[in-house]
């Protein structure tokens, strides 16, 4: 499940919520795409370019969506053939990551891609990224095969994954657990430990 859980009064581990709190996701714009771009050169070896994000924003067959704070925090993008979503893009800047900004980005994609009538959702990840597949897998998208030596820089497989019939009901399920499990901790009035020393990030 996404977020900590916190175990209420006489807890042995003290809360820690690490959300990243006031985050929205809005599309993208061009006055974003300074700090898009930056995130990129962090994250990935080949990032596009301030002309290729240009085409992405005025094509309508792509969403591209930010999450911001005060700045630009993360991305994440599709595009749409027909019936089918292609997820291309999710970057985080790497200081805030861990605090739920792709959680959150996934959770807006799937809510625009149904939008769009988008019936299936699909992605390729690094076969190494075992953290980010792990985060797409509690999405509901499952490995379906495995593009070789897909990535250079370094050289990596893509793991293929799908997330068939986005309006199933189980996936419907998950969102929600997702979403809950990005609520801010908040102590429990009753909670007899939460003191001046205690580690309670809200
Ligand atoms: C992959 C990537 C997008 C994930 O972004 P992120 O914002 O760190 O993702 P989230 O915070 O939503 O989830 C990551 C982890 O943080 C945990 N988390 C999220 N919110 C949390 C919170 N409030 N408290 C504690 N943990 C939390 C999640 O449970 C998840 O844990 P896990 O790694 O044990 O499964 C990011 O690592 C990234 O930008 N990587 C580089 C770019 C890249 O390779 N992109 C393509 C991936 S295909």
């Amino acid at each position: 499940m996404n977020g900590p859980v916190g175990t209420g009064a006489g807890a042995a581990v003290p809360l820690v919520d690490l959300t990243l709190a006031g985050v929205r996701v809005v599309p993208m714009r061009g006055r974003h795409l300074s700090a898009v771009r930056a995130i990129d050169e962090v994250c990935f070896s080949r990032p596009w370019s301030t002309a290729l994000w240009r085409r992405e924003l005025a094509d309508p067959t792509r969403v591209h969506l930010v999450a911001v704070t005060d700045t630009v925090v993360g991305h994440a993008g599709l595009l749409s053939v027909l019936d089918e979503g292609h997820v291309t893009t999710v970057a985080v800047r790497p200081d805030l990551q861990g605090r739920g900004v792709a959680s959150r980005l996934l959770l807006a994609l799937f809510a625009a891609a149904r939008s769009r009538e988008i019936a299936h959702l699909t992605l390729e990840v690094r076969a190494a990224d075992r953290r980010a597949q792990r985060l797409y897998g509690r999405f509901g998208f499952a490995p379906a095969g495995v593009r070789a030596a897909y990535y250079s820089d370094p050289t990596d497989d893509a793991v293929v994954m799908w997330c068939h019939d986005i309006d199933r009901p189980e996936i419907a399920e998950r969102l929600e657990l997702i979403r809950r499990g990005l609520a801010p901790i908040t102590a429990h009035p009753d909670d007899a430990g939460a003191g001046d020393d205690d580690e309670v990030v809200r």
